[in-house]
């Protein structure tokens, strides 16, 4: 059964919905689904489509795409997600020509989704004439692959951004009408896949900010019909600043890392520093990657197992680790009985985050009155930390 969506006369939405899908790279939780965005752009003369789909939804876009010539296939970045169909589509389009940069052909052909004498590779800044329309190629390497490229439709004013400013989000709705709902899908995706090349993300930003844009349409997510409700989120998640907040992911075996978690929780908010709390046993690691997004501290709460930390909160720092956020500040608690390595393992997980680490509070076995004490000192030096950059 077809589902084509118009977004202008001419420009259509030609793609899959997955409700149902609930991990992407077998690491990133999908609590909501996803959808591959494809988009058939009919010029005078010629039909270019933009991105396939992943092959588990080949049926989906071949059905949305039945009768029509396609002379152009624009592949915007290789990753399979957006790329997976394509073999089936050269098969039923001939005549298609594949239009990538040159790193995605060749990640195409490694990948064995791409003949050798079906691509051509475009520039940046290059145009192809559609007849009454044109498309422009921009290229933004790491965002978050080496290959990608935008494609700017200047006569209806559309960028179409594949991963960029996207949103793991199954919705009815093509364009992004519950904006509260969008904003958090986006910023966990953000979170998840751009936050580690942020730096790439600003160039990118302020190179299509000079760009006259009615509409941005993403290869995941809804399309945004008010471009600066996104633009206007990347670029305050992008920027340098951060909030006052602390995350606080924690592990607990026998009790005393949760009390000395639930104590150092209190002591936060009595100082109004915003706290998001993760039990590490039980979270999804899109709302930790999220809160990890603005916040000026982290504190890693562990116990000692095997003479080391706890795996879930060495997990938490690997995590973090990945994702590189902006946060300033880090520290420790937890808990040992007889010694171990927990303290340096931690610590040597996050080379990449450029953090100032806080005296560490750790109990031998149960928390007591000294190590509450050492809580409230943990306490007001990040609230110091937090009033030094004069944002608490
Ligand atoms: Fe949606 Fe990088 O693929």
């Amino acid at each position: 059964m077809a589902l084509i969506r118009q977004i202008r006369p001419g420009v259509e939405w030609v793609g899959a919905i997955d409700w149902d899908r609930r991990l992407f790279d077998a690491l990133i939780p999908l609590p909501k689904g996803t959808s591959y965005n494809s988009y058939l752009v009919k010029g005078s003369e010629k039909t270019a489509l933009i991105d396939a789909v992943d092959a588990s939804k080949a049926g989906a876009l071949l059905a949305n795409l039945k009768a029509e010539k396609i002379d152009y296939i624009i592949c915007q970045h290789a990753e399979q997600d957006h790329s997976g169909t394509l073999g089936r589509l050269l098969e039923v389009y001939p005549q298609a020509k594949v239009l990538a940069t040159g790193k995605c052909l060749e990640l195409l052909r490694e990948f064995g989704l791409l003949p050798n004498d079906r691509g051509q590779e475009v520039k940046d800044g290059e145009t192809i004439s559609l007849g009454d329309r044109t498309l422009q190629f921009i290229h933004a390497p790491w965002v978050h692959w080496p290959d990608t490229m935008l494609t700017f439709l200047p006569e209806e004013r559309i960028l179409f951004t594949c991963d960029f400013l996207g949103s793991h989000l199954a919705t009815s709705d093509l364009f992004a009408a519950d904006e509260p709902t969008v904003y958090s899908a986006a910023k966990k995706y953000y979170a998840q896949i751009m936050m580690p090349f942020r730096q790439n993300i600003r160039k990118h930003l302020a190179r299509i900010g000079n760009l006259q844009m009615d509409i941005i349409a993403p290869s995941h997510g809804p399309v945004y019909s008010r471009p600066a409700f996104i633009l206007d989120a990347y670029l305050d998640w992008s920027s340098d600043s951060v909030k006052n907040q602390v995350v606080l992911p924690y592990v607990s075996m026998h009790g005393a890392t949760r009390i000395m978690t639930d104590y150092l929780v209190e002591a936060l908010i009595k100082r109004e520093i915003d706290v998001k709390r993760f039990d590490l046993t039980s979270y999804d690691a899109g709302e930790l990657a999220e809160a990890l997004v603005d916040a000026a501290t982290v504190v890693i709460g562990t116990p000692t197992i095997l003479a080391g930390a706890h795996p879930l909160a060495l997990y938490a720092a690997i995590l973090a680790n990945a994702l590189r956020p902006k946060t300033k500040f880090a520290s420790i608690i937890g808990s040992y009985g007889w010694g171990g390595k927990m303290l340096e393992q931690i610590t040597v997980a996050l080379p990449n985050l450029k953090l100032q680490f806080l005296d560490p509070v750790v109990a031998k076995g149960h928390p007591r009155e000294e190590d509450f004490k050492a809580l409230d000192r943990l306490a007001d030096e990040i609230l110091a930390k937090h009033r030094e950059l004069k944002i608490a």
